[in-house]
């Protein structure tokens, strides 16, 4: 199958092109599009089997949930059981790169939940996700529109690339504005916990919905014996070619040595511009943000490099920090020992 493609524009999107999609999606398609996070690839949440082939068509894993897209509240209703208590905290960050895990209404297709009695709902600002979803008039299961394992998609031409032979449709609206997936929360333990860090911030969150219970794999630390959130428990985010996490001086050290010239280092623009070697630019170390919106297409660049692998820094903090230090982690793999030892010799 070749998927129709089909350019829109992200504010102001071209609703007469985006008729036949949203028809293909309530006729049970499936149908790439832009989110303001990152693209999703997207069924009827109704149609267990046009969500099942979300599963085949990426690789996943039976039983790791998918996100249920909404228009608002209105149609949020429709899928779960939304407690009147929630609402107002919700519209506070609605619409918007937050989804809460409630409790599912029947409807709800058991593939889009992965068996489950609860159900991941968000209501994306993206202005094409929120056109294409009124005028299905469905809710849309949406995963990222990644292959299972690789990094989330933030570009319309990474879609055609990876999905063109795979979907009915793909709706192009160049790079995503934040690059990051929506914070996962789940609204049915008390205190709230968080179970994915994401686009909104922690700090944000706690302001409305009071103390947030953080759990290890939210931060990329560990994973859980029994997850709390399917998705945490499989490789998530990784290039095709190893990518290594090396401190801000060891990069310093090794971008300028000429051992490391075919490998491709991932920084801030500040260490960019004291190595040598080969690098990618994600932004400013005082501009998160800007490094959160870079980091996965930095991810597919170094697929698409001639090189051996790449090297990566850190980057937490507050805001987008929390998230970026998670998906850094999962997507690195521990220095092979002969690298490290030239890393020691060089630093000593
Ligand atoms: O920004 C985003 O969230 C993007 C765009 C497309 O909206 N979507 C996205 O979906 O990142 P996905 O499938 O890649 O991640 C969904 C996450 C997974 O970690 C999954 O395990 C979790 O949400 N999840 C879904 N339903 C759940 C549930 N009922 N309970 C706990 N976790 C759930
Ligand atoms: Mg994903």
């Amino acid at each position: 199958m070749k998927a129709v493609v089909v350019e829109c524009d992200y504010q102001n999107p071209q609703v007469e092109r985006l008729i036949e999609p949203a028809k293909s999606l309530a006729s049970g398609g499936i149908v790439v599009f832009p989110t303001e996070t990152v693209y999703g690839i997207g069924a009827n949440a109704f149609d267990g089997e046009a969500c099942g082939r979300i599963f085949r068509t990426k690789g996943r894993p039976a039983d790791n949930p998918l996100i249920v897209h909404v228009s608002g509240i209105d149609m949020a209703r429709t899928v779960c059981d939304l407690d009147d208590r929630w609402v107002p905290k919700l519209v506070k960050f609605w619409p918007g790169p937050l989804t809460v895990v409630v409790k599912s209404s029947p409807s709800v297709s058991a593939e889009a939940r992965a068996g489950l009695e609860t159900v991941a709902v968000r209501s994306p600002s993206s202005p094409v996700a929120r056109a294409l979803i009124s005028l299905s008039g469905v809710p849309v299961a949406a995963p990222s529109a990644n292959l299972s394992t690789r990094p989330s998609i933030t570009d319309g031409d990474s879609a055609v690339t990876e999905l063109g032979d795979l979907v009915d449709f793909i709706i192009v609206s160049g790079r995503s504005p934040l690059g990051i997936e929506s914070t996962v929360i789940d609204l049915t333990s008390t205190p709230v916990r968080l179970l994915r860090s994401g686009s909104t911030s922690l700090e944000d969150l706690e302001k409305v919905f009071g103390k947030i219970e953080v759990t290890d794999t939210a931060r990329g630390i560990g994973e859980d014996a029994r997850p709390l959130t399917p998705g945490s428990k499989y490789r998530h985010y990784s290039p095709v070619r190893p990518l290594y996490l090396i401190s801000r001086n060891q990069a310093i050290s090794i971008g300028n040595d000429d051992r490391f010239s075919d490998y491709l280092f991932l920084c801030s623009d500040e260490v960019a511009g004291k190595i040598r070697n080969q690098s990618f630019r994600l932004g400013s170390e005082t501009d998160l943000d800007g490094v959160a919106r870079n980091l996965y297409y930095a991810f597919r660049e170094l697929d698409q490099r001639n090189v051996r692998g790449g090297f990566i820094t850190m980057f937490s903090g507050k805001g987008m920090g929390l998230a970026l230090e998670n998906r850094i982690r999962k997507a690195t793999s521990p220095l092979p020992p002969a690298i490290s030892s030239l890393i020691e010799e060089l630093s000593n």
